[in-house]
């Protein structure tokens, strides 16, 4: 009887190990037909151009007015992001869910992405729109055209001249005053002539000693009257990519080859990702994005861009392809756990309701729970019927059939999305410099969850 049982132990414990062998094995095999690799550390950036780009990131100076940094947008303690559906650029107050418009301004009609991993030489498209693309071998299409100065480190320094030529962003209306009350001078210059706001803005940071030092030393053999904002540029990419890369997920310690990295549910949520659920169609390579744009059916509420003001149709206000139309760019990833709300618009607060999109998109748009929303947010919801069928008319097919999960099967997919987190991506406060050469005030904030633990003054 005894011997039975132990026979009985030893074939099930047997089973259970081979079968878990054969899930590595069966995971590894479809990683490798998809070519998903690790996720490499970009090439070592320069100490002296990180140390410019820190403050840089951080420093009002920047904006016409003095009340905006990229740090508003994209705080580290905000996990890059500003955790808002749609962004408050100028003449906002505040920082993360505190942040309140400035009176008659209007919203940012996207969601600000975290900016994770940006310095990988995969990326050669910035913004949900592509609209700044390129790399240093074939060269930069962005809007500025032939006006954008040379000289780029990479793509992600290209996107830092636009934030600041951006009216809504950071720039400023004609006729603003900044915080001291004085004329804001870069919102006077005409959006046809961008490289004499960069100028003006270089103007600024050279009357600063403390700036002079800083760009001698990250930029030795060049003049100061040979000194751009594409320098500037260059500088807050370095830090970009020295504070924001991380490549140290569990995932990324799965695909080095340790089969312990990750729990059994996310290894049947990786096979189901790049397996039958087929998420690897766009989220796909290394990055997790094709860098493609692809309508999947997101409810269009806020502002609206441009042309095509109150609607925000995406791509295709770059390209004129109907295919375009309402289409985005994929997001990467790495770090989604982190980066709510998720969609170009912020359009859903749990990360399980942004994958049960994908998977019957036509049915989530129309059940759009408007609940979610920020109430200024819910009275910009276009949810006419005729604006819904304008919207699935170019969805794109791997969204446009229904695809059913299991309850099991959408947490495994949740626990596989859980490995794509780097635990040093949790600190990052620690980038943050205790003041900017400027001397207007850092933006500071205790990296809590709970906003009842948010003190004002970042103390
Ligand atoms: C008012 C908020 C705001 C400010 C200030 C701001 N950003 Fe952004 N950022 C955004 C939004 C919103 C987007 C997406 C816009 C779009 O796709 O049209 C974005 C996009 C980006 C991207 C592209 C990421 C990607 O995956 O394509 C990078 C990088 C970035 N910002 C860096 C910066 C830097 C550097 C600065 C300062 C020079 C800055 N941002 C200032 C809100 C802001
Ligand atoms: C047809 C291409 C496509 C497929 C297939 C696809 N996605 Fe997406 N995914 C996108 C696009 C495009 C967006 C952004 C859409 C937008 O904001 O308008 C997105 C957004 C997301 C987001 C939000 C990320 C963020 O930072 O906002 C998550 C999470 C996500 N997808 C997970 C998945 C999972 C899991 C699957 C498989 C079940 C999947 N996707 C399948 C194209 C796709």
């Amino acid at each position: 009887m005894k011997t039975v049982s132990i026979l009985i132990a030893v074939v099930f414990v047997a089973l259970v190990s081979f079968n878990l062998a054969k899930l590595d094995d069966r995971l590894r095999n479809i990683l490798k037909q998809h070519k998903v690799e690790k996720l490499e550390q970009p090439a070592a950036v320069n100490p002296a151009k990180v140390a410019l780009g820190r403050v840089l990131f951080f420093d009002k100076i920047l904006s016409g007015n003095k009340d905006v940094s990229c740090a508003t947008c994209h705080h580290p303690g905000l996990r890059s992001g500003d955790s808002l559906a749609l962004s408050i650029g100028v003449g906002g107050t505040g920082l993360g869910l505190w942040r309140k418009m400035g009176e008659g301004r209007t919203r940012i009609p996207r969601n600000s992405p975290e900016i994770f991993n940006r310095g990988a030489s995969e990326w050669h498209t910035m913004f949900w729109d592509s609209r700044v693309s390129g790399t240093v071998a074939t060269g930069f299409k962005t809007p500025a055209d032939e006006k954008l100065p040379e000289g780029f480190d990479n793509v992600l320094a290209v996107q830092a001249m636009f934030p600041v030529t951006s009216r809504e962003e950071m720039r400023g209306e004609i006729g603003d005053k900044d915080i001291f009350n004085e004329q804001n001078e870069l919102a006077l210059i005409s959006d046809a002539v961008p490289q004499s706001v960069w100028q003006a803005i270089m103007e600024r940071l050279l009357a600063i000693p403390e700036y002079q030092e800083l760009f001698k030393a990250a930029y030795p053999d060049t003049p100061k009257e040979n000194l751009g904002f594409q320098h500037a540029a260059n500088a807050i990419a370095a830090f970009e990519i020295e504070a924001f890369t991380f490549t140290n997920s569990p995932w990324d310690r799965y695909l080095a080859g340790n089969n312990k990295s990750i729990s059994n549910a996310a290894k049947r949520g990786a096979l189901l990702f790049y397996g039958d659920a087929n998420c690897v169609a766009c989220h796909s390579g290394t990055l997790m994005t094709d860098q493609k744009h692809h309508n999947i059916g997101i409810p269009q509420f806020g502002p609206g861009k441009e042309n095509a003001i109150p609607f925000d149709i995406g791509r295709f206000a770059e390209t004129g392809d109907k295919q375009d139309r309402f289409a985005f760019r994929t997001p990467p990833l790495r770090n989604v756990t982190l980066t709510g709300p998720w969609m170009h618009n912020g359009a859903y607060y749990q990360l399980e309701d942004a994958i049960a999109h994908h998977l019957d998109a036509a049915k989530a748009l129309r059940q759009y729970d408007l609940g979610q929303l920020e109430p200024a947010l819910r009275e910009t919801y276009k949810g006419e019927e005729k604006t819904l069928e304008r919207i699935l008319e170019t969805l794109d097919p791997l969204v446009a059939t229904p695809g059913a999960l299991e309850e099991s099967e959408l947490q495994d997919l949740m626990a596989f999305l859980s490995t794509l987190t780097d635990p040093a991506a949790l600190q990052l406060n620690l980038h943050i410099p205790p003041k900017v050469p400027s001397g207007l005030p850092v933006e500071n904030m205790i990296d809590r969850k709970n906003k009842n633990d948010y003190n004002a003054d970042g103390k």
